[in-house]
């Protein structure tokens, strides 16, 4: 099969379309014709190594130390349809529609991937697909909208509290921006000019426009701040948020890190920094969501998978508008 593989850390350039094994499926996975799949601004942190210190050494003793382990195949987020299964599958059968993540062991960018029915909280495992949506919508799911679905339930966001999204024109944003007013919250995105349109389009309540003016400064009060992208300084928002509010972190840098673990400490604010875990269960309850016509997606552009290195130069150029799109066509099914 065709896939992308990656066999040092560093540019877009990296990453090599080639011909790889086709997996074949044990008596506990399905074997998934991956149609769709997704580059994120996680992908490419992966790609470069480029993570907060205290990060940095668990994710080199996880993908490789110096360079990513021989054939690790890049990419977290698919969609596709069923060929075949093992012998101990019993919920799947060959013909089905799904999406889901290809968890930490990655391998999204391939035609093809062999995940476990019942996935553990930190695999990659899928569910059966939005009906409403194509193979290269329900692929951008995943991620942002597994992410930002675990954020918002740990701030425990209540009808009539006021939300502040950071960085909210990305993955993990729109959805958020989406659920945050499903939970009955107002909600105030935060991103730059070109992405307010398509926030608004999403439900916000409230745009600012990180380059024109400093949320921090308006007098503004939120029960959340979700910091998605990772540029908060708690000591500049203590007067955007509420006494007993909660900042959500979900890409802390070292110095919120530190600062976070101070403000647990010394307020009665609470800062919740942590790895989004659980695929199955949120993936089930976003289905429902998307079929109710509750959320969407925001596909900005779509790329081949032999054009992934285009696709990574264009999401590290912070452009993107929602989500990016790799579409797989199988060249050689055998
Ligand atoms: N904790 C976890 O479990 C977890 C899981 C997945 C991902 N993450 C991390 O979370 C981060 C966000 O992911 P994502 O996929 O949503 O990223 P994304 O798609 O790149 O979105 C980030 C958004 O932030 C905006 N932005 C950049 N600088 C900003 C600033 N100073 N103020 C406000 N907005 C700003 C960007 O727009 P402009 O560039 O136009 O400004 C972009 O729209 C990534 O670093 C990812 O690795 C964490």
């Amino acid at each position: 099969m065709k896939a992308i593989v990656w066999t040092k850390y560093g540019s877009p350039d990296v990453l090599e379309f080639r011909d790889v094994e086709k997996p074949v499926p044990k008596p506990n996975e399905v074997l998934i014709k991956i149609y769709a799949t997704t580059v994120t601004a996680g992908d490419c942190e992966m790609r470069a190594l480029k993570f907060p210190f205290i990060l940095s050494l668990p994710m080199r003793l996880w993908i490789g130390f110096s360079k990513p382990k021989p054939d690790t195949i890049p990419g977290t987020e698919l969609a596709g349809e069923i060929e075949a299964v093992g012998a101990d599958v019993k919920e799947f059968k060959v013909g089905d529609q799904v999406f889901g993540s290809a968890g930490m062991g990655f391998g999204a960018n391939a035609e093809y991937i062999c995940l476990p029915e019942k996935p553990g909280e930190m695999e990659g495992g899928v569910a059966i697909k939005p009906a409403n949506m194509t193979y290269e919508e329900a692929a951008t799911v995943p991620f942002g909208g597994r992410d930002a679905l675990h954020f918002l339930r740990l701030g425990n966001l209540q009808p009539g509290q006021k939300i502040l999204i950071n960085g909210a024109g990305g993955s993990i944003g729109t959805f958020a921006v989406q659920l945050a007013r499903h939970f009955g919250a107002q909600v105030t995105a935060v991103d730059s000019t070109a992405k307010l349109d398509m926030l608004r389009s999403l439900g916000a309540d409230r745009v600012i426009d990180y380059t024109r003016e400093d949320f921090t400064k308006n007098s503004q009060v939120y029960d959340v701040i979700f910091d998605v992208v990772g540029t908060l300084s708690f000591s500049r928002s203590a007067k955007s948020i509420k006494r007993d509010g909660t900042y959500l972190l979900a890409n802390p840098v070292n110095s919120q890190m530190l600062r976070g673990l101070w403000v647990r400490m010394t307020s009665s604010r609470k800062v919740v920094m942590q790895t989004a875990s659980g695929t199955i269960a949120a993936l089930t309850y976003l289905r429902e969501l998307i079929e109710a016509g509750i959320i969407r997606t925001f596909i900005d552009r779509s790329y081949p998978l032999e054009q992934i290195v285009e696709a990574h130069r264009y999401v590290e150029t912070g452009q993107k508008q929602g989500n990016v799109v790799i579409t797989v066509k199988p060249i050689n099914n055998t």
